[in-house]
């Protein structure tokens, strides 16, 4: 168990968000920062696949964007070097994973250690991994949600930031719980980066603390 205290920066940063398809949050995200709400830029939007609609959003919009194939690379691992050489060249402070469907390596994880957060379609540590929505349909749980976490080399168990909570309906569909949820997810991940950047996020082991305002 790791003992040291972080404590996230009050300073204005610069945001990289990583998507692999539509973006919606990574939208909100923007949508958040556009209205002074986050105290930070986008400085880079990453996708590792040509087509995904958010990375068109994000070049029609302005930001920096940038495609990187991973057909290119010879190993995850060389990819994930590209890719800590990237963020860095750029300056950023924070790395929002926006329904980016890779699994990252230790060597990008180490290398922004609690600087990289994630957005996850169901309570964790309940249902990590895909298709998690129709997986609480299955297992006849009552609540689903979303969940903001930083990310650690183990897939979906890094420190929970914020969660919310929907309730699962006897009807529901996959899609029609994800719908439930995503709702939730454009109000809890913005809200979780503004966090970050007031320098109120303190993690103690696997335990998120909110601080006060100015504590
Ligand atoms: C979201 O459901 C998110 O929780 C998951 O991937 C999906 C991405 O959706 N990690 P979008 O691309 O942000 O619309």
């Amino acid at each position: 168990m790791d003992n040291a205290v972080f404590r996230s920066p009050q300073k204005r940063g610069r945001i990289a968000v990583f998507l692999s398809g539509r973006g919606s949050n990574f939208m909100a995200i923007r949508e958040a920062v556009r209205r002074g709400e986050i105290d930070a830029d986008i400085g880079l939007v990453l996708s590792n696949r040509a087509d995904a609609p958010g990375l068109l959003k994000a070049r029609e919009w302005g930001l920096e964007t940038l495609f990187l194939d991973p057909k290119l690379f010879a190993s995850r691992e060389e990819y994930d070097r590209a890719i800590v050489g990237e963020v860095e060249r750029r300056r950023i402070d924070l790395i929002c994973l926006a329904g980016y469907m890779r699994v990252l390596t230790p060597g990008l994880c180490d290398a922004f250690k609690n600087r990289i957060v994630n957005i996850h379609p169901a309570l964790l540590p309940s249902f990590p991994g895909l298709h998690v929505q129709q997986k609480a349909i299955d297992w006849g749980v009552r609540f689903s949600g979303c969940t903001v976490h930083f990310v650690s080399a183990e897939v979906d168990m890094g420190p929970i930031i914020l969660q919310a909570a929907v309730p699962v309906l006897q009807e529901d569909t996959e899609d029609s719980l994800a719908a439930r949820i995503l709702i939730e997810e454009h109000k809890i991940y913005p809200a979780a980066v503004r966090l970050y950047f007031q320098g109120r996020l303190e993690v103690r082991g696997r335990r998120v603390f909110i601080l006060e305002h100015g504590a």
